[in-house]
C-alpha cells in the first residue's frame, strides 16, 4: 500500500531560533494528535542535526532539500548522501524546480542522486513539473513523460516503489495559483500510468505521488481527495504550524 504523505519544504527560510521554534511546535502537535499520514519536513540542511534531536522517537521524516551526486571529495558547498545517512536523515528532495531553474539541475543529475539515495537506503522525493509556457503549448504531458523517464526509469521495480514523486507544476509554485484538483488528478494518473507501462500496474500502485504548488488549508482537502493524489509537498504553508497542521488533518477525516 502506498503511503499518504504531507511533506514541508522550508526552502531558504527561518533563522535558527525560528526554525527551532517551528520544530518545537510541530513536536507538540505530533505528541498531542494522531495523524493519518506520514509527516516529513525538509528544513535547511544546517538545521538537520537539530531536527534529528528534536524529533528523536517522534515519527516525523527529516529530509534534505538537495544533495550532491558525488560521494565525497572536492565539491565545495555540497552535502553527500553519506553525510545525510550519518546523522539519520531519511532522504532528500531531488530536482525541485528551483534547483532546476537557479542551479542547472537536470533529470540526468536527478537520476544519479535518486540512485545514490536508494543505494544508501534513503528516500528520494523526486520533483517534476512543467512551466506555464509548456502547459499553454500543450506540452505538459510530454515534458513530464521525458522528465520521469530520464530521472527514474533506469531503476528496478523494487527501487521505484521506494521513490516518492512530487508533481509540482512550476506555474503553481509560490504563485498562489494552484492546479485544480482535476488537473492534479489528470497528471497524477498520467504519471502512474507511465510507471505502470514500464513496471506493471502493481508496482505503479505502490508509488506515492504528491502534489505541490500553493497547497494551503483552503484547498488541500479537495486535492488530496483525488484517487491518484497521495499527499502534498508544501512550501509556504509549511512555515506556520497552524497552516501545516490543518493540511495534515485533511487526512484525518
Ligand atoms: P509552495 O511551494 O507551496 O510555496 O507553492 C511548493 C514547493 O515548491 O515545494
Amino acid at each position: 500500500m502506498r503511503k499518504n504523505i504531507v511533506a514541508g519544504n522550508w526552502k531558504m527560510n527561518k533563522n535558527f531560533a525560528e526554525a527551532e521554534a517551528l520544530m518545537m511546535q510541530l513536536l507538540e502537535y505530533k505528541k498531542n494528535n494522531a495523524t493519518h499520514c506520514e509527516v516529513y519536513i525538509a528544513p535547511p540542511s544546517i538545521y538537520l542535526t537539530t531536527a534529528k534531536q528534536i524529533f528523536a522517537n517522534q515519527e516525523i521524516g527529516i529530509f534534505g532539500q538537495d544533495m550532491s551526486e558525488h560521494n565525497s571529495g572536492a565539491y565545495t558547498g555540497e552535502i553527500s548522501v553519506g553525510m545525510y545517512q550519518s546523522i539519520g536523515v531519511d532522504g532528500s528532495i531531488i530536482a525541485h524546480s528551483e534547483r532546476r531553474l537557479y542551479h542547472g539541475e537536470t533529470d540526468s543529475h536527478a537520476n544519479r542522486k535518486v540512485k545514490a539515495l536508494l543505494d544508501a537506503g534513503l528516500t528520494p522525493i523526486y520533483c517534476n513539473g512543467e512551466t506555464l509556457e509548456q502547459r499553454k503549448n500543450n506540452q505538459h504531458f510530454e515534458v513530464i513523460k521525458n522528465q520521469t523517464q530520464v530521472a527514474l526509469f533506469t531503476l528496478s521495480a523494487e527501487e521505484i516503489k521506494k521513490v516518492v514523486i512530487a508533481y509540482e507544476p512550476v506555474w503553481a509554485i509560490g504563485t498562489g495559483e494552484t492546479a485544480t484538483p482535476e488537473q492534479a488528478q489528470e497528471m497524477h494518473a498520467f504519471i502512474r500510468n507511465l510507471i505502470a507501462e514500464q513496471y506493471g500496474q502493481e508496482t505503479a500502485n505502490e508509488v506515492s505521488i504528491l502534489y505541490g504548488g500553493s497547497v494551503k488549508p483552503e484547498n488541500a482537502k479537495e486535492i488530496f481527495s483525488k484517487p491518484d493524489v497521495d499527499g502534498g509537498l508544501i512550501g509556504g504553508a509549511a512555515l506556520k504550524i497552524e497552516d501545516f497542521s490543518k493540511i495534515i488533518e485533511d487526512f484525518n477525516a
